[in-house]
Parts: structure tokens; C-alpha cells; sequence
């Protein structure tokens, strides 16, 4: 089977290495050899050595027209310029396999219709490494899925981690993460949320055939921790994790990202560094736990190349996990505002008498009911920092605390909320 590797980067050059290197494995499971024949570079001056032996191209027009190509694998990134190249190669019925998450949470309905019969694989999308396309839509077939919960982005859980375990700064660990191949070519994508959003879409897209855009779910990022949420984390036994979730209960699906404060003895918040894992709960098969490399040049070629593998062996599973399109979830998508959840809330306020009563009031009268207290007392007699956690209360109620919050006069700078996973 030949192919062509659409954008040489971190992941472009880890499916050729990884191609290289395991070529008999690969091709004794896939029965034939996957061999790249073309590359799609941006300026064909200058390409890097990693390619000279192939025939490269700067013209994707150009490439579509090379007919000995079986498969093309998309390894740009972005969501424009991908859309339109992968909608043109699946109308000339060409097979593609991309890695592409932000592409596929705006465009996999319209892809999949597009692609019908044609080979179209994505297993890179999600968590890396980990098989989790796979796992859900064939091994977990059999499930009506109660709930998925990931860490899905891997730079997140890096710089998390390090700002934990080493008391690093953000940047410095972000900066880190960008040279380690992990972030996005613009790392507001990881750190925003957005990242894991798309994939959470793609998860909840085979879990219950929902057609949802970024626009429609919670999202938030983990740019605003700061080491005074690390040190409550610590103290009080938590770890702080930017959490996918996808819930269904009854006939409510609720679909949010964000970072939260998870108890230091479940297993999720062990998984630190660049890992991720996923915990999908099946009515039938209970919990199963999946775990690794969620970002990285050879853990996301190996996924990569497991697609070229199925569409060698001729494997056809429908791409988003329904043959049958008729199916209707009836589920409901939760409005980001009726989501609900325990919260850690941190305020800096002006050390002055009666201001935690003031504070108290407020959230009584927004129905906030508080679970515990803590104020750290300045040393320099200045503001003090003072950190609650609540009871459960959905998010429009926060909300409106918070603005009801950052307008007293002895309230400085932003408040601070983090949901608490149970
Ligand atoms: P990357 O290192 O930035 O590689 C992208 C490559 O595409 C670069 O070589 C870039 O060339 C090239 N490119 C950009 N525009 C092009 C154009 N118009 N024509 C031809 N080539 C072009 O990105 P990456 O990390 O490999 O990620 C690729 C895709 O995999 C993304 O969709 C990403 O979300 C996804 N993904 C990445 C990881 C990971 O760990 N990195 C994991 C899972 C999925 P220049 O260098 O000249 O810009
Ligand atoms: N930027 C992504 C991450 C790459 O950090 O998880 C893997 O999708």
C-alpha cells in the first residue's frame, strides 16, 4: 500500500520513522507494506532530509493527481485549509487518515457522509496513543455509555503536573511542552480547553451519536491556576486536572471541559506528565480505565498507523460507530449554565472587619451553600486570601455570585473558581 504524508512535522516524521523502523511487524499484520512515496511540504526548497527520498510536493492539486497513491494522511493541522483538502480527496474517493482533531469537532458528520464507503480513519485524533476510537466504538459496541471521563490533553496535564510535583511557573513548563512536540502549533489550543473539547467531541460523537460543536459545550482552560490554587490543592488532599467529561443521566447529556480539583486517591489523578486516560463507564461492562501517551511524535504515529493497517487489511468500520443512521439518542444536550458541580472558589480581599460575613450573606442569598472555609492571613499585614469550597449548585448560580463578588469594594482582582470532580 502506498501513501502520502500531507505535512512532515512531529507527527508526520514519527509515522516515517516508526514506518522505517517497524516495517515487518507492520507489514506482516497489515499483509502487504505500507510504504510512503510522497510528501506535501510547504515550500519544496525547503524540504528536510527526512523526506529527499520520497517525491515531494508543494502542491496539494499536484499530489491528488499522483495515482499511485492508496492513502493520504493528513498531518497539517488547522481546520480550514484540511477540510477543504480532504473533502476534495474523499470526492475523488480517495482513502485519508488524519490526526486532525480540531477538523473533525467542527466536520465529522459531514465527513462521514462524505466518505460513505471510503476509508476514513482517525484513531490519532483522541488521546494519542491510546486506542480509545477503537475501544469505543467496536470493543465497548455492545454499551449504552453512562459516562466518559478523560484527560485528554497532554500538555495541560504536563504543565499541571510539573506546577505540582515541582512547583514550576506556567510558561516555563508550557515552553517545555512546545519543544517536547506536544502542543499545538498555537498552545492556546491546549491550554484553553479547546483541545480537549474537540476530542471529548469526537468521543461523545460514537458514544451517543451527538452532533455537538466547541460552541455548544463548557469549556475552560487552566491559563488562570496559580500557585495559590496549587498550595490548597496540596494541603487539602487534591490534585488539580483539566478534565473531559461527557455524563448522561436519564435522558441529560452533559458534555464539559475544565479544569478541576479531583481527590489525590482516585487513579486518574494519578496520571501525570504527558499521560492521559480515559475511564468510560458501560451499562453492561462497568468502568474500563485506558492509559498513555496522549501526545508525542511515536505514540501518535503508532495510532496513525494502525489506521493504515485496518484499511490495508481491508477492515470497514463505520467512522463514527452507527451502520445504522436512524438511531436517535434522545438525549439532551445541558445547557453550560445547568451543569452542576462542587466548587472551589479563592477571593483576595482587603483584611477589614465583617468582610467574610459580607461574603457569607452572598452566597447564601445566591443559594451557594458553603462546605468548607480557609483564610490565609497575609504576613505583611496586607490582602488576605481566602478559599472556599461549596456544596453542589449549578454553574448560573456561581455565575452570579462571581458578579455579585468581583463588585465589592474590598474584593481585589478576579475571583477564582475551579469545579470539584467527585
Ligand atoms: P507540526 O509539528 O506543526 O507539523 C505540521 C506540519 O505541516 C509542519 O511540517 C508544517 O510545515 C506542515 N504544513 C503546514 N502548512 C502546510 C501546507 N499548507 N502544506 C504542507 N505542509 C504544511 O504539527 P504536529 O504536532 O505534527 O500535528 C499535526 C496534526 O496532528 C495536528 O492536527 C495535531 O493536532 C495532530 N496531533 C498532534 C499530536 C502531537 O503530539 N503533536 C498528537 C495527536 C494529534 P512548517 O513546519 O513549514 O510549518
Ligand atoms: N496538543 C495535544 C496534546 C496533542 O497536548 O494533547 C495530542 O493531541
Amino acid at each position: 500500500m502506498k501513501i502520502a504524508i500531507l505535512g512532515v512535522g512531529t507527527v508526520g516524521s514519527g509515522v516515517l520513522e516508526v514506518l522505517e523502523q517497524n516495517a515487518s511487524i507492520i507489514a506482516a499484520r497489515a499483509g502487504e507494506s505500507i510504504t510512503p512515496v510522497a510528501a506535501l511540504v510547504r515550500d519544496k526548497s525547503k524540504a528536510k532530509e527526512n523526506v529527499k527520498h520520497l517525491k515531494v510536493y508543494d502542491d496539494f492539486d499536484e499530489l491528488i493527481e499522483n495515482d499511485e497513491i492508496d492513502v493520504f494522511v493528513e498531518l497539517i493541522g488547522g481546520v480550514d485549509l484540511p477540510y477543504k483538502m480532504i473533502k476534495k480527496l474523499l470526492s475523488k474517493g480517495k482513502a485519508v487518515v488524519t490526526a486532525n482533531k480540531a477538523l473533525l469537532a467542527y466536520h465529522r458528520s459531514e465527513l462521514e457522509s462524505l466518505a460513505g464507503e471510503i476509508p476514513f480513519g482517525f484513531e490519532a485524533s483522541v488521546a494519542g496513543g491510546i486506542p480509545i476510537i477503537k475501544a469505543l466504538r467496536e470493543g465497548l459496541a455492545a454499551n449504552h455509555i453512562n459516562s466518559i471521563t478523560g484527560i485528554l490533553n497532554g500538555t495541560c496535564n504536563y504543565i499541571l503536573t510539573n506546577m505540582m510535583n515541582k512547583g514550576l511557573a506556567f510558561d516555563e513548563v508550557l515552553k517545555t511542552a512546545q519543544e517536547l512536540g506536544y502542543a499545538e502549533a498555537d498552545p492556546t489550543f491546549d491550554v484553553g480547553g479547546f483541545d480537549a473539547a474537540h476530542k471529548l467531541l469526537i468521543l461523545a460523537s460514537i458514544a451517543y451519536k451527538l452532533d455537538a460543536k466547541p460552541d455548544d459545550i463548557l469549556i475552560e482552560g487552566i491559563s488562570d491556576i496559580s500557585a495559590e490554587d496549587i498550595y490548597f490543592a496540596s494541603e487539602f488532599g487534591y490534585t488539580i486536572k483539566l478534565l473531559a467529561v461527557a455524563k448522561r443521566n436519564e435522558n441529560n447529556l452533559e458534555l464539559r471541559v475544565h479544569p478541576a480539583l479531583l481527590s489525590k486517591d482516585k487513579m486518574i489523578a494519578k496520571v501525570d506528565g504527558v499521560m492521559n486516560a480515559i475511564s468510560v463507564v458501560g451499562d453492561q461492562v462497568g468502568e474500563s480505565l485506558y492509559y498513555g501517551a496522549g501526545a508525542g511524535s511515536r505514540a501518535t504515529a503508532s495510532a496513525v498507523i494502525s489506521d493504515l493497517i485496518d484499511i490495508a487489511r481491508k477492515i470497514k468500520t463505520p467512522m463514527l460507530g452507527y451502520k445504522d443512521k436512524g438511531l436517535d439518542s434522545g438525549l439532551k444536550l445541558l445547557k453550560s449554565d445547568e451543569i452542576s458541580s462542587k466548587f472551589y472558589l479563592r477571593l483576595k480581599v482587603r483584611d477589614e472587619l465583617g468582610v467574610i460575613a459580607k461574603i457569607t450573606n452572598i452566597m447564601s442569598a445566591n443559594g451557594v451553600s458553603i462546605d468548607s472555609f480557609l483564610q490565609k492571613p497575609n504576613s505583611n499585614g496586607g490582602d488576605a486570601t481566602i478559599y472556599f469550597t461549596t456544596h453542589t449548585c449549578k454553574s448560573a448560580q456561581m455565575k452570579a455570585l462571581i458578579d455579585a463578588i468581583r463588585i465589592l469594594d474590598f474584593v481585589v482582582g478576579e475571583p477564582f473558581v475551579i469545579r470539584i470532580e467527585k
